[in-house]
């Protein structure tokens, strides 16, 4: 176990309730934006759950991943309200931009594009999150927008 993730665990009561925020924790601390085998058995261990039902809630919920990703994770809603407001055509562009499909890294380890389930802002569809905000009401243009930002932002 890293000194970092020796921190980690050391911050976290050992209550089963704070599974999904240690386990988001321990998937930033890794440079290949996933969640490894060791972190599993560690979280379970730490928390006293069974090593199956921390990897049901690492199976679960699409925030967290098995397989390494790029530095930018950015996932896009593919529930009916958004598909009817366009979701297609922004997950186009950003296949045409980061030049990957669905469920693929770039070359260079920035970004990750992935679907996902309902993100809970519907109403202002169609809706994407790179890591851990939000963005709204996206059109091809604001997409290019928000992607050169994060490029020029690393
Ligand atoms: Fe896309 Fe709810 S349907 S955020």
């Amino acid at each position: 176990m890293t000194v970092e993730k020796k921190a980690i665990l050391q911050k976290y009561p050992r209550a089963p309730d704070v599974l999904l925020a240690l386990l988001h924790e321990l998937q930033r601390a890794n440079p290949q934006n996933c969640l490894t085998p060791e972190d599993l058995a560690l979280a379970a261990a730490h928390l006293g759950l069974p090593l199956a039902r921390v990897r049901d809630a690492a199976t679960f919920y699409t925030m967290f991943s098995l397989k390494p990703r790029g530095k930018h994770v950015i996932r896009v809603c593919d529930s009916p309200n958004c598909h009817l407001f366009g979701a297609w055509s922004v997950v186009e562009e950003l296949q045409r931009l980061l030049g990957v499909g669905v469920g693929e890294t770039t070359p260079d380890g920035l970004f990750t594009l992935e679907l996902t389930s309902c993100l809970g802002a519907c109403g202002v569809a169609p809706v994407m999150m790179v890591d851990d905000e939000v963005f709204g009401n996206l059109t091809p243009e604001k997409v290019r927008r928000i992607l050169g930002e994060l490029r020029g932002g690393g």
